[in-house]
């Protein structure tokens, strides 16, 4: 497959469930080698991955959701009770990371650029977390990213003794693909991307 081709294949997946075609252990090492491969600014490296199978990964959801329940009005909290049953009934997710000791270290140590480095960090973790979609899309692994970032923060550090100074920036939830979503509107190429010859 080529690059186009495996680019073409990412797409936010919402139907999902836990059969997969790669063993826990070859997710590890893909998401090993990703993160590795991927570019971040100044060499920083801030990004880091913690990745949730099976029962861990049901038990996110199952924290998340206690979470939303305090905060949802009951009357519409159907409809988050089935998305977090559609996340949970995934294989897994991916917990996104940014190490804040390091981009406050680099803003010391590069003075010049101390007002950059959070925005080279959130690009950094952009081209990772893009990275990583790709990467499943390729082997067939359907995909979605969530923000329930800040609210599960303190609960998710507590129960998988995560560095304080990690701040979660984003979930993937990833799982076998049930059904592939609907091509949707872009705008013309044309409209945003120009060239000058
Ligand atoms: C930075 C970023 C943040 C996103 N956050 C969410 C999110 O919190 N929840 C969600 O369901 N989708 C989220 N998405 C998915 C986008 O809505 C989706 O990628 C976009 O509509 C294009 O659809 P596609 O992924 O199927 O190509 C996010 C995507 C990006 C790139």
């Amino acid at each position: 497959m080529n690059y186009l081709e495996t680019i073409s294949k990412r797409r936010s997946i919402y139907s999902l469930n836990d059969q997969i075609p790669l063993s826990d252990e070859d997710i590890l090492q893909l998401i090993q080698t990703v993160t590795v491969l991927s570019p971040t600014a100044f060499n920083m490296q801030s990004s880091h991955i913690l990745i949730l199978m099976n029962q861990a990964h049901r038990e996110l959801w199952e924290l998340t959701t206690q979470i939303l329940k305090k905060i949802v009005p009951a009357s519409s909290f159907d409809s988050t009770q089935k998305k977090m049953n559609a996340f949970s009934n995934a294989k897994g997710t991916i917990l996104f990371f940014d190490d804040l000791q390091v981009i406050e270290q680099l803003k010391k140590d590069f003075a010049l650029y101390k007002d950059q480095f959070d925005m080279f960090a959130s690009h950094s973790m952009g081209i990772l977390q893009g990275n990583v979609w790709n990467a499943l899309a390729e082997k067939n692994i359907g995909a979605n990213l969530q923000h329930y970032n800040p609210l599960i923060d303190d609960q998710v550090k507590e129960k998988w003794n995560i560095p304080l100074h990690y701040q979660l920036t984003a979930q993937m939830v990833f799982g076998g693909i049930l059904e592939f979503p609907e091509p949707k509107d872009k705008l013309p190429a044309d409209q945003r991307v120009q060239a000058i010859y």
